[in-house]
């Protein structure tokens, strides 16, 4: 049947020519309708307008928004939602005056994580992986990415895409799959990265590509994990299988890793804690997103991407939340819109931009997700009466949630 929302206070992010992306000045317009209609055919968004245009409809079911905004989902292109157990001692750890750094160094960090994922079967992390999938959706996520790199064995990276598979198949919000065996380097392999890297593209790659278990294929590139060289080596190997790098860069130091992600033809590239001018002139005119994790600045007390000057320059940015148990073991994009907003200067159009259309396009699902435009998938946010929707970002960490349609179905 068809679900037809009336009386919408606001209905945000309404495209009615289809963008993939926005950038620069344009991140700062957030089209919407006031007192709006908003017409759902199964799980497609049929139609939408202002109520004084709103159409007579039989076998519908009317739904009362008075006082309620409706946006898209949000779009989290960057998780590492299938982990095993958690990192609750590296967390206390920190607050007493260790830092990531020196817990990384002392074996801890994605190591510690590797170790628990490898002595955990399959079914046990997915339970625990799709318990966090179901609490994001309800925060209003519609359509995730997620990353392996716990493993870091052929076994453990194996059963971490097996896990992404599994609920592919059982959810039906969007989900892509990276491949991240280059994530760090396992003990044995720390004197011989050559070897490492050999296994991810001899051993591991082929693997999972007989299995079609990847979309895309990241590395950590970063003093200390992956070189430039190493990770476009691996950055080639994955293209030969046809998946599109999506780079974990510029967490910590910018060492030209930008330009060869870019020089890869790269997705995306995430996290962009420290930006030279070279990096933004290297993405300008270029396909790559950049994309900003707040979380994980607010977490592991780190600068927070540079989002004005990028802005300013004409770039866009995404935001995501980087859900994982080392550095942001939080999914929550509300949070993430709200820190973008108070820590990054992000104006709530923005921001939502950033957590909507230009997430959509940094995991390749830009066609049918990100914007309220007829055609496109209905996986929409229905708030709680509010003032505006700057009221999103306002009140951080306050859930102002009502309903969460996925796919023409409410979830809850
Ligand atoms: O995106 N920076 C690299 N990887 C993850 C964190 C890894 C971990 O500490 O478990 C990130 O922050
Ligand atoms: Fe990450």
């Amino acid at each position: 049947m068809q679900k037809l929302f009336i009386n919408i206070k606001e209905l945000l992010q309404i495209r009615t020519n289809p963008i993939d992306k926005v950038s620069g000045d344009a991140m700062a317009i957030l089209p919407k309708i006031d007192n709006a209609f908003l017409l759902i055919k199964d799980d497609i968004i049929e139609d939408f307008g202002t109520m004084a245009n709103c159409p007579k409809l039989e076998n519908t079911e009317v739904i009362d928004a008075t006082g309620k905004v409706i946006l898209p989902t949000w779009v989290d292109s960057h998780t590492h939602i299938v982990y095993a157990g958690n990192r609750i001692q590296e967390f206390v750890d920190r607050i007493n005056g260790l830092s990531y750094e020196e817990i990384a160094n002392r074996g801890g960090g994605i190591l510690n994580s590797a170790k628990k994922l490898n002595e955990t079967s399959e079914d046990e992390i997915y339970e625990q992986s799709k318990l966090r999938l179901e609490e994001v959706m309800l925060q209003g996520t519609g359509a995730v990415e997620i990353k392996s790199g716990y493993g870091l064995t052929i076994d453990g990276e194996l059963k971490m895409l097996r896990v992404i598979k599994r609920l592919k198949e059982n959810y039906s919000l969007p989900i892509k799959a990276t491949f991240l065996g280059a994530h760090a380097f396992p003990i044995e392999y720390k004197e011989n990265h050559a070897a490492y890297i050999d296994v991810i593209i001899n051993e591991m790659l082929p693997k999972i590509a007989a299995e079609n278990l990847a979309d895309y294929i990241d590395a950590f590139l970063e003093t200390g994990y992956f070189s430039v060289d190493e990770t476009v080596k691996i950055m080639e190997a994955g293209r030969k299988y046809g998946l599109i790098p999506k780079i974990h860069v510029n967490q910590f130091t910018a060492i030209e890793g930008i330009k060869a992600c870019v020089e890869q033809g790269a997705l995306s590239v995430d996290h962009l804690e420290i930006v030279t001018d070279e990096d933004i002139e290297v993405l300008k005119n270029s396909n790559t997103m950049p994309v900003a994790l707040p979380s994980c600045s607010y977490f592991i007390s780190i600068p927070y991407t540079p989002a004005r000057k990028m802005i300013k320059a004409g770039l866009p940015l995404a935001l995501a939340t980087d859900f994982n148990p080392g550095t942001t073991p939080s999914g929550n994009m509300n949070f993430v819109v709200a820190t973008a907003c108070i820590k990054m200067k992000m104006t709530p159009e923005e921001a939502i931009n950033a957590a909507t259309i230009n997430g959509a396009y940094a995991m390749g699902i830009s066609k049918t997700h990100g914007s309220i435009t007829k055609g496109k998938k209905a996986n929409i946010i229905v708030t709680k009466p509010l003032t505006s929707y700057y009221q999103l970002p306002y009140e951080f960490g306050n859930n102002l949630i009502e309903k969460v349609m996925i796919d023409g179905e409410f979830i809850s």
